[in-house]
């Protein structure tokens, strides 16, 4: 058998072993280059050594070089097809996604106490018909104190000295500050509602805090008596805490209301009976309260023959430490997420 014969059978043989090992591209291309490159190739080789052949030799070896090219180049095709299969599963292997690992899962923000407090305020007067507004924490002397009718220099102020920003200017010490500006601005039947923070030079200990943030409604209409804001009180207190929860008024002083009130409500940690939360007296302290007095009225171009009108006032922060078991009102605003996730 010549030479050339015997090559194309050993070029045969080892190409289909190392075409079948090839594991990788990389290592069947190589393959390729190596049997079948257009340069280097050892068939090539065999192919360029053919013109030193006998005339009736070079067609047998012509047609078995033939053979043996078709045979490599299927049986490249074959294995680069397999080849690409087992790429493709190292690749997902390498990819694969433990879906056994635990989750992370986002942190779901929520209202603060307070602002859900706040809300069922308003929810309970928006069912009674009153407007709900809002009016600035930097207010002036003017609408906190002076159109509230406080004489100049008078001591209720005092206990109210809050925060100036300067001598006509200071953080609001109380939501009643908008009800002059309310009356500016609306005629009657006014019923409105405003709540927010407010501010006041206190000393700072489980009850008391600097900020805090209240409540005050007023109504003003044609022949409003004491008796409606009593019903009105009654009907919110009731509605917030409880059917059984009952109402003390008792008089006081606000430069604003004449006659004034403060209001107390039965204690729901004892119902009446006294417990060391109300201090063993079953009343709890609430807010003032009042028929509006006529000097604003007048002051805000209404006619005090024919219009009366009461407003009441109160704090939101104890309502809710009640609501959610909370004794130091300080919580409510040091914004400790190990406090606020637990309530
Ligand atoms: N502003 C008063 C305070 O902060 C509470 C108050 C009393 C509000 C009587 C009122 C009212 O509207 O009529 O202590």
């Amino acid at each position: 058998m010549s030479d050339l014969l015997q090559q194309l059978n050993e070029i045969e043989s080892v190409a289909i072993v190392n075409i079948a090992t090839a594991n990788s591209s990389e290592a069947l291309d190589a393959v390729r280059v190596e049997f079948l490159g257009r340069k280097d190739g050892k068939l090539t080789a065999v192919l360029r050594g053919m013109g030193q052949l006998s005339a009736d030799m070079r067609p047998v070896v012509g047609q078995r070089a033939n053979e043996v090219r078709i045979k490599l180049e299927e049986a490249l095709e074959q294995r680069t097809l397999a080849v690409a299969a087992i790429e493709e599963d190292c690749k997902l292997e390498q990819e694969r996604l433990d879906i056994t690992l635990p989750g992370r899962s986002p942190r779901l923000g929520r209202k603060h106490p307070l602002s859900r407090t706040l809300d069922e305020v308003k929810e309970i007067f928006i069912g009674l018909g009153f407007d709900i507004l809002d009016g600035p924490e930097v207010e002036t002397f003017h609408y906190n104190f002076g159109s509230l009718n406080y004489p100049d220099d008078h001591p209720a102020m005092d206990e109210q000295d809050s925060f100036y920003l300067n001598d006509e200017t200071l953080l609001r010490t109380h939501t009643t500050a908008i009800q002059t500006r309310v009356l500016n601005e609306r005629k009657p039947p006014v019923r409105v509602l405003y709540l927010g923070r407010v501010h006041r030079r206190e000393q700072v200990t489980l009850r008391h805090s600097h900020t805090f943030h209240q409540v005050d409604g007023l109504l003003v209409d044609e022949g409003v008596t004491f008796a409606d804001l009593k019903g009105t009180l009654d009907a919110f207190f009731k509605e917030m805490f409880g059917r059984h929860t009952q109402m003390r008024f008792r008089a006081d002083f606000f430069p604003f209301t004449e006659p004034s009130a403060e209001f107390a409500f039965t204690c729901f940690e004892c119902g009446g009976t006294g417990c060391r939360l109300c201090s063993g007296s079953g009343w709890i302290e609430f807010g003032g309260c009042g028929m509006v007095h006529p000097n604003i009225l007048r002051q805000c171009g209404l006619d005090t023959e024919k219009y009366t009108g009461w407003a009441f006032g109160f704090g939101v922060d104890r309502v809710a430490m009640r609501r959610y078991g909370v004794g130091d009102i300080r919580l409510w605003v040091e914004n400790d997420m190990r406090f606020l996730t637990g309530v």
